[in-house]
């Protein structure tokens, strides 16, 4: 049997067919477009992300048996405010995870109904990007679109609606919208309250794994496929990450290198970090993971690259950056194009190029990027350090882990071994994964994993080159705090 796996990312929707093996047989990617309407905001029109999802069905399946598809799983950029009215219709763009506008909302819930109040009702603190936020924000900014509201779901959710017409989440992703009682799994009544919303207008909550319904007759005619075909609710696309390089189970850790920069810890326990610096969510495997999101990662270098310097030949920029030239970059990069989330949690925060001069080369910038990143990432990966996780070693995918540059300066910095899946495809392969799950072809997350997950590399530390990174991370680390009162007066 086949299984189709959706990653509804935010540049691309990315298709594959895969079949219970394990072999991808077939994947292709469909762009939409983001748009900024002002610095730091960012959203999307739902309507782009159906239209690529069902056009691109048909094409993945061109010359295969849809006959024998058994399920759909995807695996969706987290925390996006999608709302329908009454008749089903999109009420606005969709605000998205690395939008800022709710910036004056988060400081209302952090600082007056208070940190230590939403971490006992939902696990976590408030950052912009965020559902709840953006839900007050609206009501505040658009009151005739919140009136409008009858139905509040996340990204994927939107595909799932289209495709079987049930209103559904999953816990991994409506843990992030800081209306989910995350320890118990439920929505929490005090938040609802608080949004101004109530729990009909919530979708229902599925484990990942679970069948939500079956494909809707016009649906199914539409894609060429049968109308049996199970939808599962999916993950977050973190969560779907992490099951498509097998993080599961106490300890694991994945990191992503997508268009955000995660660091997910998978965990048996439901734990909080004491001071929310890392988000307290449900796994797709029906268990826990603490994660540490940073908002902009593959990103800076895909923006230095095409907008900065004018070319998709990423390989070529990075080829001058001989070994000799890593941890001795004289150029600092302060990674925050969007603001910041994990783990500073600043929305004016904003890239910055420190340390130039007119010996200052294209391939220090570039190297600046790449390293900076790897800082960033590192400030999470400390949190986590302190709260006394053992993160030795970290699976990495995402289309960053795709430069084996990128890989070394990571595992470097964070002084960590780091193993490539032979796929790099985490929420697509993942979403596939929990689809097979929900068709009862695997009895568990953990099976899935275990059986079809295969490591492609391992990129170990080395000891010159870590003490060299870590004498630069201590650079890095002085910078922000040195300019954090400089960011609102650019603004
Ligand atoms: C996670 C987050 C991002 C998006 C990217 O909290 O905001 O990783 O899910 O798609």
């Amino acid at each position: 049997m086949y299984y189709i796996g959706v990653d509804l990312g935010t540049s691309a929707v990315k298709l594959l067919l895969m079949d219970a093996q394990g072999t991808i047989h077939n994947q292709l990617s469909l762009d939409y477009p983001l748009e900024f309407p002002r610095p730091g905001w960012a959203q999307q029109d739902p309507e782009d992300w159906k239209r690529a999802v069902l056009t691109g069905i048909p094409r993945l399946l061109a010359g295969f048996d849809a006959g024998q598809v058994a399920g759909i799983g995807a695996g969706g950029q987290m925390h996006g405010l999608v709302v329908l009215d009454r008749e089903d219709r999109v009420i606005r763009p969709a605000i998205l995870w690395n939008d800022g506008r709710a910036a004056g909302e988060v400081d209302y819930l952090n600082g007056v109904v208070g940190k230590k109040t939403l971490s006992q009702r939902t696990a976590n603190i408030a950052f912009a990007g965020f559902t709840a936020p953006k839900l007050l924000w609206m009501r505040e900014h658009e009151p005739e679109n919140f009136a409008r509201i009858a139905k509040i779901m996340l990204p994927k959710d939107y595909i799932n609606y289209i495709l079987t017409g049930v209103h559904c989440t999953d816990y991994s992703d409506a843990s992030g919208t800081l209306l989910l009682d995350v320890e118990h799994r439920r929505w929490s009544p005090e938040m609802l309250e608080l949004c101004g919303v109530e729990e009909r207008q919530m979708p229902r909550l599925f484990e990942s794994y679970e069948t939500v319904g079956t494909l809707l007759p016009h649906v199914a005619d539409a894609l060429g496929l049968p109308s049996g075909v199970k939808v599962c609710a999916g993950a977050g696309d973190n969560a779907a990450a992490a099951v498509g390089t097998a993080t599961v189970g106490d300890g694991a850790c994945n990191i992503s290198l997508g268009t955000s920069g995660t660091v997910f810890i998978a965990s048996d326990r439901f734990s909080v970090d004491p001071h929310n610096a890392l988000h307290a969510f449900a796994h797709a495997d029906g268990r826990w993971h603490l994660m540490g999101c940073m908002l902009s990662a593959a990103s800076c270098n895909k923006w230095l690259m095409e907008d900065i310097f004018h070319t998709g030949d990423y390989a070529a920029q990075q080829s001058p950056i001989t070994p000799e030239r890593l941890g001795r970059n004289r150029v600092f990069f302060l990674p925050y194009l969007m603001g910041e989330r994990s783990p500073i949690n600043d929305t004016n925060a904003r890239g910055a190029f420190v340390g130039m001069s007119l010996d200052t080369a294209r391939e220090d910038m570039t190297q600046a990027v790449l390293e900076g990143v790897a800082f960033a990432l590192r400030d999470s990966v400390e949190v986590a350090r302190s709260l006394g996780l053992t993160v030795e070693r970290s699976m990495v995918c995402g289309g960053g882990a795709k430069s084996p540059l990128w890989r070394k300066i990571l595992a470097n910095v964070l002084r960590m071994e780091l193993t490539v899946p032979v796929s790099e495809q985490g929420p697509g392969m993942g979403g596939a994964m929990l689809a097979m799950v929900a068709c009862g072809e695997y009895e568990s997350v953990e099976a899935v994993c275990k059986a079809l997950v295969r490591v492609a590399e391992t990129v170990s530390p080395e000891a010159e080159l870590t003490e060299r990174y870590e004498a630069q991370y201590r650079k890095f680390r002085a910078i922000y705090p040195a300019m954090r009162e400089l960011f609102p007066k650019l603004q």
